[in-house]
Protein backbone atom coordinates (compact mmCIF):
# COMPACT_ATOMS: atom_id res chain seq x y z
CA UNK A 1 0.00 0.00 0.00
CA UNK A 2 1.51 3.69 -0.72
CA UNK A 3 0.01 6.53 0.32
CA UNK A 4 -0.50 9.79 -1.01
CA UNK A 5 -0.74 13.10 0.20
CA UNK A 6 -4.49 14.99 0.55
CA UNK A 7 -5.47 16.87 -1.74
CA UNK A 8 -4.87 20.52 -1.56
CA UNK A 9 -1.64 19.95 0.90
CA UNK A 10 2.16 20.30 0.68
CA UNK A 11 4.99 19.04 2.18
CA UNK A 12 7.80 21.42 2.85
CA UNK A 13 10.91 19.86 1.45
CA UNK A 14 14.34 20.99 2.95
CA UNK A 15 14.79 23.38 0.51
CA UNK A 16 11.36 25.22 0.53
CA UNK A 17 11.49 25.09 4.44
CA UNK A 18 14.98 27.53 4.57
CA UNK A 19 12.88 30.17 2.41
CA UNK A 20 9.79 29.60 4.56
CA UNK A 21 12.29 30.59 7.64
CA UNK A 22 13.85 33.33 6.08
CA UNK A 23 10.04 34.67 5.27
CA UNK A 24 9.03 33.83 9.05
CA UNK A 25 11.93 35.46 10.82
CA UNK A 26 11.38 38.75 8.47
CA UNK A 27 7.95 39.06 9.33
CA UNK A 28 8.28 38.56 13.08
CA UNK A 29 11.15 41.40 13.16
CA UNK A 30 9.02 43.72 11.54
CA UNK A 31 6.16 42.67 14.16
CA UNK A 32 9.22 43.71 16.51
CA UNK A 33 9.76 47.23 14.62
CA UNK A 34 6.00 47.65 14.76
CA UNK A 35 5.14 46.46 18.29
CA UNK A 36 3.01 43.71 17.50
CA UNK A 37 3.53 40.65 20.09
CA UNK A 38 2.82 37.38 19.16
CA UNK A 39 -0.46 34.76 19.97
CA UNK A 40 -0.83 31.44 19.49
CA UNK A 41 -4.20 29.77 19.65
CA UNK A 42 -5.02 26.35 19.27
CA UNK A 43 -5.32 24.48 15.39
CA UNK A 44 -9.10 23.98 16.72
CA UNK A 45 -12.03 25.84 18.23
CA UNK A 46 -15.21 25.19 18.91
CA UNK A 47 -17.77 25.54 15.97
CA UNK A 48 -19.72 28.32 17.16
CA UNK A 49 -16.85 30.36 17.31
CA UNK A 50 -16.39 30.94 13.23
CA UNK A 51 -20.13 30.44 12.90
CA UNK A 52 -20.66 33.59 14.65
CA UNK A 53 -17.50 35.49 14.11
CA UNK A 54 -16.64 34.59 10.42
CA UNK A 55 -20.80 34.61 9.85
CA UNK A 56 -22.90 31.87 8.59
CA UNK A 57 -23.90 33.62 5.77
CA UNK A 58 -19.95 33.27 4.38
CA UNK A 59 -18.78 30.68 2.38
CA UNK A 60 -16.25 29.54 4.52
CA UNK A 61 -18.94 28.93 7.22
CA UNK A 62 -21.08 27.05 4.94
CA UNK A 63 -19.22 25.48 2.52
CA UNK A 64 -15.27 25.61 3.88
CA UNK A 65 -14.72 24.33 7.57
CA UNK A 66 -13.47 20.89 8.79
CA UNK A 67 -15.69 20.33 11.11
CA UNK A 68 -16.15 17.08 13.33
CA UNK A 69 -17.11 15.85 16.49
CA UNK A 70 -14.74 14.92 18.98
CA UNK A 71 -15.23 11.73 21.18
CA UNK A 72 -16.77 13.98 24.27
CA UNK A 73 -19.58 15.13 21.33
CA UNK A 74 -18.70 18.73 20.95
CA UNK A 75 -18.30 20.58 17.55
CA UNK A 76 -14.53 21.45 16.83
CA UNK A 77 -13.65 22.85 13.60
CA UNK A 78 -10.11 23.42 12.46
CA UNK A 79 -9.63 27.24 12.08
CA UNK A 80 -10.56 28.35 8.73
CA UNK A 81 -8.85 32.05 9.77
CA UNK A 82 -7.35 33.59 12.67
CA UNK A 83 -9.53 36.55 13.68
CA UNK A 84 -12.25 34.58 15.04
CA UNK A 85 -9.91 32.80 17.33
CA UNK A 86 -7.57 35.70 18.41
CA UNK A 87 -10.78 38.01 19.39
CA UNK A 88 -12.10 34.83 21.27
CA UNK A 89 -8.77 35.03 23.20
CA UNK A 90 -8.50 38.77 23.74
CA UNK A 91 -11.87 38.21 25.64
CA UNK A 92 -11.30 35.52 27.14
CA UNK A 93 -8.02 36.49 28.75
CA UNK A 94 -9.56 39.68 29.34
CA UNK A 95 -7.25 41.69 27.30
CA UNK A 96 -9.41 44.82 26.89
CA UNK A 97 -7.92 45.53 30.68
CA UNK A 98 -4.24 45.58 29.57
CA UNK A 99 -2.52 48.91 30.34
CA UNK A 100 -1.23 49.37 27.34
CA UNK A 101 -3.84 49.83 24.61
CA UNK A 102 -4.74 49.36 21.59
CA UNK A 103 -3.45 45.35 21.89
CA UNK A 104 -1.27 44.86 19.10
CA UNK A 105 -0.81 41.20 18.62
CA UNK A 106 0.10 38.57 15.34
CA UNK A 107 0.11 34.85 14.64
CA UNK A 108 1.43 32.81 12.02
CA UNK A 109 0.13 29.44 11.69
CA UNK A 110 -1.57 26.56 9.38
CA UNK A 111 -5.60 27.52 8.47
CA UNK A 112 -8.00 25.17 6.71
CA UNK A 113 -10.31 25.69 4.24
CA UNK A 114 -11.91 22.90 2.21
CA UNK A 115 -11.63 24.36 -1.04
CA UNK A 116 -11.43 23.62 -4.63
CA UNK A 117 -7.61 23.49 -4.68
CA UNK A 118 -5.63 25.37 -7.50
CA UNK A 119 -2.58 27.74 -7.90
CA UNK A 120 -2.54 29.11 -4.74
CA UNK A 121 -5.47 28.29 -3.25
CA UNK A 122 -4.65 25.12 -0.41
CA UNK A 123 -6.65 23.24 1.75
CA UNK A 124 -3.92 24.04 4.51
CA UNK A 125 -2.16 27.18 4.50
CA UNK A 126 -0.11 29.25 6.70
CA UNK A 127 -1.83 32.47 7.55
CA UNK A 128 0.72 35.30 8.94
CA UNK A 129 -1.63 37.69 10.28
CA UNK A 130 -2.06 40.85 12.97
CA UNK A 131 -5.00 42.17 14.77
CA UNK A 132 -4.95 45.80 17.06
CA UNK A 133 -7.60 45.75 19.28
CA UNK A 134 -9.05 49.20 21.24
CA UNK A 135 -8.07 51.48 19.02
CA UNK A 136 -10.79 54.24 16.91
CA UNK A 137 -7.87 56.13 14.80
CA UNK A 138 -7.61 55.80 11.61
CA UNK A 139 -3.83 56.06 12.06
CA UNK A 140 -3.68 52.46 12.80
CA UNK A 141 -5.59 51.35 10.06
CA UNK A 142 -2.75 52.89 8.09
CA UNK A 143 -0.04 51.38 10.56
CA UNK A 144 -1.68 47.78 9.82
CA UNK A 145 -1.73 48.65 6.17
CA UNK A 146 1.94 49.90 5.91
CA UNK A 147 3.05 46.86 8.18
CA UNK A 148 1.45 44.77 5.08
CA UNK A 149 2.95 46.51 2.09
CA UNK A 150 6.47 46.26 4.53
CA UNK A 151 6.44 43.00 4.04
CA UNK A 152 6.34 42.45 0.40
CA UNK A 153 8.57 45.41 -0.18
CA UNK A 154 11.06 44.33 2.34
CA UNK A 155 11.46 41.05 0.47
CA UNK A 156 11.99 42.96 -2.47
CA UNK A 157 8.28 42.84 -4.52
CA UNK A 158 7.51 45.73 -6.53
CA UNK A 159 4.52 44.69 -8.58
CA UNK A 160 1.97 45.57 -5.88
CA UNK A 161 -1.20 47.12 -6.28
CA UNK A 162 -3.12 48.14 -2.69
CA UNK A 163 -6.97 48.29 -2.94
CA UNK A 164 -8.93 49.95 -0.31
CA UNK A 165 -12.92 50.46 0.41
CA UNK A 166 -14.62 51.83 3.26
CA UNK A 167 -17.82 49.87 4.33
CA UNK A 168 -19.05 52.35 6.27
CA UNK A 169 -20.64 51.94 9.90
CA UNK A 170 -23.82 50.13 10.79
CA UNK A 171 -26.04 53.23 9.50
CA UNK A 172 -24.41 53.40 6.19
CA UNK A 173 -24.33 49.08 5.59
CA UNK A 174 -28.21 49.36 6.57
CA UNK A 175 -28.95 52.51 3.75
CA UNK A 176 -26.78 50.95 1.21
CA UNK A 177 -27.94 47.05 2.06
CA UNK A 178 -31.61 48.94 1.28
CA UNK A 179 -30.39 50.41 -1.91
CA UNK A 180 -29.10 46.99 -3.17
CA UNK A 181 -31.74 44.90 -2.48
CA UNK A 182 -33.99 47.91 -4.47
CA UNK A 183 -31.61 47.88 -7.33
CA UNK A 184 -31.30 43.41 -8.07
CA UNK A 185 -34.55 42.25 -6.37
CA UNK A 186 -36.53 42.22 -9.60
CA UNK A 187 -34.01 40.88 -11.99
CA UNK A 188 -32.62 38.24 -8.82
CA UNK A 189 -33.73 35.55 -11.23
CA UNK A 190 -30.75 36.23 -13.73
CA UNK A 191 -28.47 35.54 -10.90
CA UNK A 192 -26.75 32.51 -9.99
CA UNK A 193 -28.11 30.49 -6.74
CA UNK A 194 -25.72 32.13 -4.40
CA UNK A 195 -26.26 35.61 -5.19
CA UNK A 196 -30.50 34.59 -4.56
CA UNK A 197 -29.53 33.71 -1.21
CA UNK A 198 -27.87 36.59 -0.89
CA UNK A 199 -30.04 39.30 -1.83
CA UNK A 200 -31.72 39.63 1.86
CA UNK A 201 -29.23 37.69 3.92
CA UNK A 202 -26.26 39.69 3.01
CA UNK A 203 -26.54 41.32 -0.53
CA UNK A 204 -22.99 43.21 -0.79
CA UNK A 205 -21.84 39.85 -1.23
CA UNK A 206 -23.33 39.76 -4.43
CA UNK A 207 -21.05 42.64 -5.79
CA UNK A 208 -18.26 40.09 -5.03
CA UNK A 209 -19.54 36.82 -6.91
CA UNK A 210 -17.15 35.59 -9.48
CA UNK A 211 -20.08 33.71 -11.84
CA UNK A 212 -22.31 37.35 -12.75
CA UNK A 213 -19.52 39.63 -12.49
CA UNK A 214 -20.23 40.59 -16.03
CA UNK A 215 -24.09 40.84 -15.46
CA UNK A 216 -25.01 44.72 -16.05
CA UNK A 217 -26.69 45.51 -13.05
CA UNK A 218 -23.56 44.57 -11.56
CA UNK A 219 -21.99 47.54 -12.94
CA UNK A 220 -24.55 49.80 -11.99
CA UNK A 221 -24.98 48.75 -8.82
CA UNK A 222 -25.48 51.67 -6.02
CA UNK A 223 -21.89 52.68 -4.29
CA UNK A 224 -21.20 51.99 -0.59
CA UNK A 225 -19.37 55.55 -0.94
CA UNK A 226 -22.56 56.68 -2.07
CA UNK A 227 -24.13 55.78 1.27
CA UNK A 228 -21.55 56.68 4.08
CA UNK A 229 -22.33 59.25 6.66
CA UNK A 230 -20.65 61.73 7.58
CA UNK A 231 -18.67 60.12 10.45
CA UNK A 232 -17.84 56.74 8.14
CA UNK A 233 -17.21 59.19 5.28
CA UNK A 234 -14.83 61.53 7.20
CA UNK A 235 -12.67 58.16 8.70
CA UNK A 236 -12.33 56.90 4.99
CA UNK A 237 -11.10 60.28 4.22
CA UNK A 238 -7.93 60.23 7.21
CA UNK A 239 -7.38 57.01 6.32
CA UNK A 240 -6.44 57.86 3.11
CA UNK A 241 -4.47 61.03 4.35
CA UNK A 242 -2.14 58.94 7.02
CA UNK A 243 -1.54 56.27 3.38
CA UNK A 244 -0.10 59.57 1.92
CA UNK A 245 1.49 60.71 4.50
CA UNK A 246 3.11 57.22 4.57
CA UNK A 247 4.13 57.68 1.22
CA UNK A 248 1.88 54.42 0.47
CA UNK A 249 0.09 54.16 -3.16
CA UNK A 250 -3.48 53.11 -3.36
CA UNK A 251 -6.49 52.64 -5.46
CA UNK A 252 -10.21 53.25 -3.76
CA UNK A 253 -12.21 50.69 -5.16
CA UNK A 254 -16.31 50.38 -3.90
CA UNK A 255 -16.36 47.07 -5.09
CA UNK A 256 -14.20 45.62 -2.92
CA UNK A 257 -16.01 43.80 -0.05
CA UNK A 258 -14.64 40.86 1.35
CA UNK A 259 -15.52 37.30 2.00
CA UNK A 260 -16.04 37.37 5.65
CA UNK A 261 -18.86 39.23 7.69
CA UNK A 262 -17.10 40.99 10.20
CA UNK A 263 -15.90 44.00 8.36
CA UNK A 264 -17.05 47.61 8.44
CA UNK A 265 -15.25 50.88 8.08
CA UNK A 266 -11.84 49.98 6.12
CA UNK A 267 -11.47 47.06 3.87
CA UNK A 268 -7.95 46.41 2.13
CA UNK A 269 -6.66 44.03 -0.20
CA UNK A 270 -3.51 43.53 -1.99
CA UNK A 271 -2.58 42.09 -5.25
CA UNK A 272 0.31 41.20 -7.19
CA UNK A 273 0.22 42.72 -10.56
CA UNK A 274 3.08 40.37 -11.95
CA UNK A 275 2.88 38.74 -15.04
CA UNK A 276 1.99 35.15 -14.72
CA UNK A 277 0.96 34.87 -11.66
CA UNK A 278 -2.38 33.01 -11.74
CA UNK A 279 -5.81 33.77 -11.45
CA UNK A 280 -5.80 34.38 -8.14
CA UNK A 281 -3.91 37.84 -7.40
CA UNK A 282 -5.01 38.51 -4.01
CA UNK A 283 -1.66 38.33 -1.52
CA UNK A 284 -3.25 39.90 1.49
CA UNK A 285 -6.87 40.87 2.90
CA UNK A 286 -7.78 43.01 5.84
CA UNK A 287 -10.39 45.37 7.31
CA UNK A 288 -12.16 46.64 10.39
CA UNK A 289 -14.28 44.80 12.70
CA UNK A 290 -15.59 47.23 15.16
CA UNK A 291 -18.72 44.70 16.30
CA UNK A 292 -16.84 41.47 16.64
CA UNK A 293 -14.88 41.64 19.69
CA UNK A 294 -19.08 42.18 21.14
CA UNK A 295 -20.04 39.47 18.70
CA UNK A 296 -17.72 37.86 20.76
CA UNK A 297 -19.39 38.37 24.24
CA UNK A 298 -16.74 41.31 25.25
CA UNK A 299 -17.30 44.83 25.27
CA UNK A 300 -17.67 47.44 22.58
CA UNK A 301 -13.93 47.29 21.32
CA UNK A 302 -12.71 48.03 17.87
CA UNK A 303 -10.55 46.16 15.61
CA UNK A 304 -8.56 46.04 12.55
CA UNK A 305 -6.59 43.40 11.13
CA UNK A 306 -5.21 41.57 8.08
CA UNK A 307 -3.83 38.16 6.98
CA UNK A 308 -1.73 37.03 4.28
CA UNK A 309 -0.67 33.75 3.24
CA UNK A 310 3.14 32.13 2.84
CA UNK A 311 1.83 29.86 -0.12
CA UNK A 312 0.98 33.14 -1.94
CA UNK A 313 4.03 35.30 -0.87
CA UNK A 314 6.14 32.74 -2.38
CA UNK A 315 4.52 32.74 -5.27
CA UNK A 316 4.38 36.21 -6.00
CA UNK A 317 8.05 36.11 -5.33
CA UNK A 318 8.80 33.48 -8.14
CA UNK A 319 6.69 35.46 -10.47
CA UNK A 320 8.70 38.13 -9.88
CA UNK A 321 11.87 36.17 -9.62
CA UNK A 322 13.43 37.04 -6.62
CA UNK A 323 15.76 34.79 -5.00
CA UNK A 324 16.17 35.58 -1.02
CA UNK A 325 19.38 35.65 0.50
CA UNK A 326 18.98 32.21 1.86
CA UNK A 327 22.73 31.03 3.27
CA UNK A 328 22.28 27.21 2.49
CA UNK A 329 25.95 26.12 3.35
CA UNK A 330 27.81 24.70 6.15
CA UNK A 331 31.07 25.94 7.55
CA UNK A 332 33.29 22.99 7.98
CA UNK A 333 33.24 19.51 7.17
CA UNK A 334 35.76 17.43 8.55
CA UNK A 335 37.35 14.55 6.31
CA UNK A 336 38.44 11.86 8.34
CA UNK A 337 41.20 8.83 6.85
CA UNK A 338 41.51 5.27 8.63
CA UNK A 339 39.87 4.41 11.75
CA UNK A 340 41.37 6.43 15.06
CA UNK A 341 41.32 9.62 12.48
CA UNK A 342 37.07 8.91 12.28
CA UNK A 343 36.87 8.17 15.96
CA UNK A 344 38.91 11.72 16.65
CA UNK A 345 36.48 13.42 13.93
CA UNK A 346 33.65 12.80 15.85
CA UNK A 347 34.66 14.58 18.76
CA UNK A 348 35.91 17.58 16.43
CA UNK A 349 32.79 17.90 14.75
CA UNK A 350 30.92 17.80 18.30
CA UNK A 351 33.39 20.61 19.58
CA UNK A 352 32.83 22.86 16.57
CA UNK A 353 29.28 22.64 16.92
CA UNK A 354 29.58 23.37 21.05
CA UNK A 355 31.04 27.09 19.46
CA UNK A 356 28.26 27.30 17.19
CA UNK A 357 29.61 26.11 13.89
CA UNK A 358 27.62 24.22 11.30
CA UNK A 359 29.92 21.15 11.09
CA UNK A 360 29.28 17.54 9.22
CA UNK A 361 31.63 14.55 8.63
CA UNK A 362 30.59 11.27 6.99
CA UNK A 363 28.55 8.50 8.73
CA UNK A 364 28.76 6.41 5.25
CA UNK A 365 32.18 5.08 5.87
CA UNK A 366 33.20 6.68 2.18
CA UNK A 367 37.02 6.77 1.03
CA UNK A 368 38.39 10.55 1.01
CA UNK A 369 37.84 11.58 -2.18
CA UNK A 370 33.97 10.62 -1.65
CA UNK A 371 33.68 12.56 1.17
CA UNK A 372 35.18 15.91 -0.62
CA UNK A 373 32.68 15.50 -2.61
CA UNK A 374 29.87 15.31 -0.40
CA UNK A 375 31.49 18.28 1.85
CA UNK A 376 31.16 19.78 -2.22
CA UNK A 377 27.83 19.31 -2.23
CA UNK A 378 27.00 20.49 1.36
CA UNK A 379 28.95 24.24 0.03
CA UNK A 380 30.88 23.62 2.86
CA UNK A 381 33.21 26.73 3.57
CA UNK A 382 36.37 24.69 4.87
CA UNK A 383 37.13 21.38 4.68
CA UNK A 384 39.12 20.22 7.31
CA UNK A 385 41.27 16.75 6.70
CA UNK A 386 42.28 14.01 9.15
CA UNK A 387 44.54 11.56 7.91
CA UNK A 388 46.91 9.12 10.03
CA UNK A 389 50.10 11.32 9.84
CA UNK A 390 48.60 14.43 10.79
CA UNK A 391 47.00 12.61 13.53
CA UNK A 392 50.35 11.42 14.49
CA UNK A 393 51.86 14.77 14.16
CA UNK A 394 48.88 16.46 16.10
CA UNK A 395 47.62 18.92 13.23
CA UNK A 396 44.83 19.19 10.77
CA UNK A 397 44.70 20.21 7.46
CA UNK A 398 42.74 23.04 6.79
CA UNK A 399 41.00 24.06 3.18
CA UNK A 400 39.43 27.20 2.26
CA UNK A 401 36.70 25.60 -0.54
CA UNK A 402 36.83 28.88 -2.33
CA UNK A 403 40.03 29.70 -2.65
CA UNK A 404 41.70 26.23 -2.89
CA UNK A 405 44.40 27.50 0.09
CA UNK A 406 45.76 24.82 2.92
CA UNK A 407 46.86 25.34 6.13
CA UNK A 408 48.45 23.00 8.78
CA UNK A 409 46.79 24.12 12.05
CA UNK A 410 47.07 21.94 15.65
CA UNK A 411 44.50 20.13 16.77
CA UNK A 412 45.10 21.88 19.79
CA UNK A 413 43.87 25.15 18.72
CA UNK A 414 42.14 23.98 15.76
CA UNK A 415 38.81 24.60 16.76
CA UNK A 416 40.28 28.34 18.28
CA UNK A 417 41.50 28.41 14.94
CA UNK A 418 38.27 27.47 12.63
CA UNK A 419 36.17 30.41 15.09
CA UNK A 420 38.53 33.05 13.87
CA UNK A 421 38.66 32.34 10.18
CA UNK A 422 34.69 32.07 9.98
CA UNK A 423 33.96 35.35 11.80
P1 LIG B 1 -9.06 36.16 3.95
O1 LIG B 1 -9.21 37.16 2.87
O2 LIG B 1 -10.04 35.07 4.01
O3 LIG B 1 -9.06 36.99 5.30
O4 LIG B 1 -7.62 35.52 3.88
C1 LIG B 1 -6.47 36.33 3.95
C2 LIG B 1 -5.39 35.80 3.04
O5 LIG B 1 -5.16 34.42 3.29
C3 LIG B 1 -5.72 35.85 1.55
O6 LIG B 1 -5.49 37.12 1.02
C4 LIG B 1 -4.74 34.82 1.02
O7 LIG B 1 -3.42 35.36 0.94
C5 LIG B 1 -4.74 33.79 2.11
N1 LIG B 1 -5.61 32.65 1.78
C6 LIG B 1 -6.92 32.52 1.99
N2 LIG B 1 -7.37 31.34 1.58
C7 LIG B 1 -6.30 30.68 1.08
C8 LIG B 1 -6.09 29.39 0.51
N3 LIG B 1 -7.09 28.53 0.37
N4 LIG B 1 -4.84 29.06 0.09
C9 LIG B 1 -3.81 29.93 0.24
N5 LIG B 1 -3.95 31.14 0.78
C10 LIG B 1 -5.17 31.51 1.20
C11 LIG B 1 -8.90 36.45 6.53
O8 LIG B 1 -8.58 35.30 6.75
C12 LIG B 1 -9.07 37.45 7.67
N6 LIG B 1 -8.97 36.73 8.93
C13 LIG B 1 -8.04 38.54 7.56
C14 LIG B 1 -8.15 39.54 8.64
C15 LIG B 1 -7.42 39.62 9.74
N7 LIG B 1 -9.04 40.52 8.69
C16 LIG B 1 -8.87 41.19 9.79
N8 LIG B 1 -7.90 40.63 10.46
Amino acid sequence: MSFQIPRGTQDILPEQAAKWQYIEQMARELCRRYNYQEIRTPIFEHTELFLRGVGDTTDIVQKEMYTFEDRGGRSLTLRPEGTAAVVRSFVENKMYGYPNQPVKLYYMGPMFRYERPQAGRFRQFVQFGVEALGSNDPAIDAEVIALAMDIYRTLGLKKLKLVINSLGDIESRKAHRQALIDHFQHRIHEFCDDCQARLHKNPMRILDCKKDRDHELMRTAPSILDYLNEQSRTYFEKVQMYLQKLGIAFEVDPRLVRGLDYYNHTAFEIMSEAEGFGAITTLCGGGRYNGLVQEIGGPETPGIGFALSIERLLAALEAESISLPISEGIDCYVVALGEQAKEEAVALVAALRQEGIAAEKDYQDRKVKAQLKAADRLHATYVAILGEDELEKGVINVKHMATGEQQEVSLHTFISHMKNVLQ
